[in-house]
């Protein structure tokens, strides 16, 4: 992929008090500036007091969620329209978590990413098949269906703010990576599927992330896959040392 520039990207889920948080990112202002892209999801609550705090121009602090309404009595819920009035760039959409133990359908996530697209936040919208669809070599058909039903109301001129994350249920969290090689085939399929609903041109600007048990050790060798564009980090983006290693292989790809 030729304009290829690793983003490294951390999904923290409901994890870190305040205190913590704030830590964190006083933590990684004290380390040596970087040029890539990077982003933390944090937890809803803190993300604008960290988006004071931080001092990394290359940081965005982003959203893990977001409502697929617009505005209203929806009790509990932040909407894309809010996001964007803190000048947040980023939201997850679609995450696994949130499809099984929310229920979130495909319906629900192609509304909240028309909200977000509409609202100009960039979905990074994940999709991924369980350990049981993969057995049954179910693997490209559920990635076809959850990304094509996902990216309905997003027409070509807006695909450009999209960013997608291959997310393999069955690595999340399990420290059971997929191998380069898994990972390459499914990410070569979605950019084959991109390229196929909208253009070859448009496929080629999307940015497709790994997520699911990515860490300093194997991020190196996913993020030189052709296809792979950086990572969806969850529990190696907690610790600091561990996240900014990640953040270093990202300079080294990026030529930095
Ligand atoms: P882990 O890195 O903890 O497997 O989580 C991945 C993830 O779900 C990121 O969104």
């Amino acid at each position: 992929m030729k304009n290829k520039k690793i983003i490294v990207a951390g999904n923290w889920k409901m994890n870190k008090t305040y205190l913590e948080a704030k830590e964190f990112i006083a933590k990684l202002n004290q380390l040596p500036d970087y040029t890539s892209q990077v982003i933390i999801a944090a937890p809803s609550l803190y993300v604008d007091t960290l988006f004071i705090n931080n001092q990394k121009e290359n940081l965005a602090l982003a959203l893990q969620n977001c409502s697929a309404y617009e505005s209203g009595a929806f009790t509990g819920e932040i909407s894309a329209r809010m996001i964007a009035s803190l000048q947040l760039k980023y939201c997850i959409v679609g995450h696994s978590e949130r499809r099984s133990y929310f229920e979130e359908t495909d319906e629900i996530i192609s509304d909240k990413i028309a909200q977000l697209i509409h609202y100009n936040v960039q979905p990074i919208f994940c999709i991924g098949e369980t350990l049981q669809e993969r057995k049954v070599n179910e693997t490209f058909n559920v990635i076809r269906k959850q990304l094509v039903r996902g990216l309905e109301k997003v027409p070509v001129e807006k695909i450009g703010n999209i960013v997608l994350a291959y997310e393999p249920v069955w690595a999340i969290g399990t420290g059971i990576t997929a191998t380069k090689e898994q990972a390459e085939e499914v990410h070569k399929f979605i950019f084959q599927l991109l390229s196929e609903i909208y253009n070859p041109e448009a496929a080629a600007r999307i940015p497709i992330l790994y997520g699911g048990s990515c860490n300093e050790k194997n991020a190196e060798e996913l993020f030189y896959q052709p296809h792979i564009w950086g990572g969806l980090i969850g529990g190696a983006s907690l610790d600091v040392n561990s996240f900014y290693k990640i953040i270093q292989i990202a300079e080294k790809i990026n030529g930095k």
